[in-house]
């Protein structure tokens, strides 16, 4: 696990201006001036004072966000139901990522149920993933016999750690499975290499990183195969739906006959066209309304990504210069990340001089939506301990950096449009926790 520390400051004088002020001085010196408030500002809203965020942030997080044209498209489609929309999204999927196959299914659990039917591993076969996830990128694992070897996150960019990685190889390790953690791309050049050296197969889970890239790449066309889900939450919002994505006409072929007994896309020389009519046993079909709302919501993706995640960058380019404060980064340059879900800060407690929990229920009282302080860790839930489950029992390993995500993150709410006035209230309530570290404390 290696730690990253802030270097990427905009404005070292002023972060610097805040370590050696401290407290004492910094409710003169942090800029806030002409507040509304007046005097009173000085006094945290936790012990009484008024809160620093007034502005209406009722629909700041509002999503999806949907208008005319899904309305037209579904409308459509109720007048004259049929499928089509399912083998339109696939084509423009694959264009937008410029991948070869691509395979609607009902969400991303069930992309992710063909992807590891498709990979044919033999049962015992262990697949490298992070603990620091959601279960569907494990646990249907389960159902052909795989194995999850849980590795370690990096606790400053939430993603897989390669170095981490190397330590827990073992034999039965057969392919490695990153996740792009809230739209951060994971390092996927170095840990493509490191498996390809190990003869490991790269797979990619890419439910939260709709149109973000690495070297101008995007996620999910990195891997051997990748799953994307369209749940309503993600950056591409069907309400419930999935993409499964392969660069492999066998790959494609397997995963798709997994879940579609008519075989939809593929022609009759492709090896399991041959069990058209039965499939292989499940039904994982897209509803072609979400077909139809992922469609439109794949316009303007990239436009919708890169305003929020400018919005963002404005205020963690504010809120980085206070000193223990830390943002989800992977300081590469080659990285166009988006947001998805939160803005994850996290705080280094002996750099602040105050508990995160403290700060976090400072912040709250100023009217900062604090949240994400815990995301389960899946090595720590009852179904890997259990024989019964699995092939063989899952290793249950000390996995310090995800441990230290949980330990250390405060989570602010990600912004859906654009709210400058929240922004900057957002802004000035972290300045005046900070300016009162030293009597939190
Ligand atoms: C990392 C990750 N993988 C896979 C999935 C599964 O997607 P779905 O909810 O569409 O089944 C999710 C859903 O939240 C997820 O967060």
């Amino acid at each position: 696990m290696s730690l990253q520390h802030d270097s990427h400051s905009n404005h070292p004088s002023r972060r610097d201006f805040l370590i050696a002020s401290g407290a004492a001085t910094a409710s003169v010196s942090i800029g806030l001036g002409s507040r509304a408030h007046g005097a009173s500002v000085e006094k945290l809203a936790v012990a009484g004072g008024p809160k620093a965020v007034t502005a209406d942030a009722s629909d700041a997080t509002k999503w999806p966000q949907y208008g005319e044209s899904e309305e037209q498209a579904v409308l459509e489609l109720l007048r004259a139901p049929n499928y089509d929309p399912n083998a339109k999204l696939e084509k423009e999927w694959a264009e937008f990522l410029d991948v070869p196959y691509c395979t609607s299914h009902c969400n991303g659990t069930s992309a992710l149920c063909s992807m590891f039917f498709a990979l044919n591993l033999p049962p015992g076969s262990e697949i490298m993933v992070p603990s620091y996830t959601f279960f569907a990128t494990i646990v249907p694992m389960r159902l052909f016999g795989l194995v999850p070897n849980f590795v370690d996150i990096n606790p400053r960019t939430l993603n897989f750690d390669l170095e981490d990685a190397k330590k827990r190889l073992t034999p039965e390790t057969k392919a490695v499975l990153p996740v792009h953690w809230i739209g951060l791309p994971a390092d996927v050049d170095h840990i493509g290499d490191w498996a390809n050296e190990k003869g490991l197969i790269f797979l990619e889970d890419a439910a939260h990183a709709h149109g973000a890239k690495l070297k101008g790449k995007r996620m999910g066309s990195w891997g051997r195969m990748s799953i994307f889900s369209y749940q309503a939450t993600k950056p591409l919002p069907a309400i419930e739906g999935g993409m499964g994505v392969y660069q492999s006409e066998e790959d494609f072929g397997r995963a798709t006959a997994f879940g579609n007994y008519d075989m939809k896309g593929m022609t009759e020389n492709m090896p399991y066209y041959q069990y058209k009519g039965s499939g292989l046993g499940l039904k994982f079909r897209m509803h072609p309304i979400a077909a139809e709302l992922a469609r439109c919501q794949l316009r303007g993706l990239d436009e919708r990504n890169d305003a929020g995640a400018a919005q963002v960058r404005r205020l963690n380019d504010r809120l980085t210069q206070l000193p223990g404060l830390y943002e989800q980064s992977s300081h590469r340059d080659d990285v166009q990340r988006l947001y998805y879900a939160w803005n994850m800060l996290f705080i280094d407690e002996k750099e602040v001089g105050v508990s995160r929990d403290k700060i976090a229920d400072a912040l709250a009282a100023e009217g900062v939506q604090v949240t994400g302080r815990h995301y389960t860790l899946q090595h720590e839930l009852p179904l890997y301990a259990e024989e019964q489950w699995w092939h063989h029992k899952p290793v249950i390993p000390e996995l310090p950096g995800s441990k230290q995500a949980n330990d250390t993150c405060l989570g602010l709410p990600y912004f859906t449009k654009e709210v400058p006035e929240l922004c900057e209230q957002y802004a000035q309530a972290f300045e005046k926790v900070w300016a009162h570290r030293a009597e939190l404390a």
